[in-house]
């Protein structure tokens, strides 16, 4: 695992310079997943994506549909920067950066999936309900997952 020192971590909105850096970490996170989808991320003018970048490399990626209000899509870190509070300054920094229309922030994630439910509890995010057997391959519930923007640590 790569040290990383916090205070050199850049959040910024992603952008076609990041494409390599995110595709790499992708492809170790998600099977089948192809480049197609980051570059739609580009164009769709509804989707607001931002990395964080250590010594001008991304190591960490995260996307919402920010219409009225917004939704998490994915985020996630490099296997070899984890748990380092990447994501935590990711998320912090991107919802603060989302446009001033976006009251809450919702998301859908993996019942079993107990870092980024650990990770959403950290940042205030709070549990809305379960959806059953939403996932498959392999088969797993959904928790739901609100923030109020206001709520966030450190926004108020
Ligand atoms: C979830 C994920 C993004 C966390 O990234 P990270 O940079 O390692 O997270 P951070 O270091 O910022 O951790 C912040 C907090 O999240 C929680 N957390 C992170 N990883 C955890 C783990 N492996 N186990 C338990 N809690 C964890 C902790 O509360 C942590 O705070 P702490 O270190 O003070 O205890 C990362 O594990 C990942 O990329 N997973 C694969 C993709 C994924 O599942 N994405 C979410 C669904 S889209």
């Amino acid at each position: 695992m790569e040290k990383i020192n916090l205070e050199n971590i850049v959040v910024e909105p992603f952008s076609i310079n990041h494409i390599e850096d995110v595709t790499s970490i992708h492809s170790q996170v998600l099977d089948g997943w192809s480049m197609k989808g980051l570059i739609g991320d580009l164009a769709n003018e509804a989707t607001e994506s931002y990395v964080a970048t250590y010594e001008g490399r991304a190591v960490a990626f995260c996307s919402f549909i920010a219409t009225e209000d917004a939704e998490l899509v994915f985020i996630c870190t490099h296997p070899l920067c984890r748990r380092q509070g990447i994501a935590e300054k990711l998320l912090h920094n991107a919802i603060i950066a989302l446009p001033k229309t976006v009251n809450s922030i919702v998301l859908e994630v993996r019942s079993k999936n107990d870092a980024a439910i650990n990770l959403y509890k950290k940042m205030g995010f709070e549990t809305l309900g379960k959806r059953r057997n939403f996932y498959s391959f392999p088969e797993d519930d959904a928790i739901v997952m609100e923030l109020i923007k206001g709520g966030i640590m450190g926004l108020n």
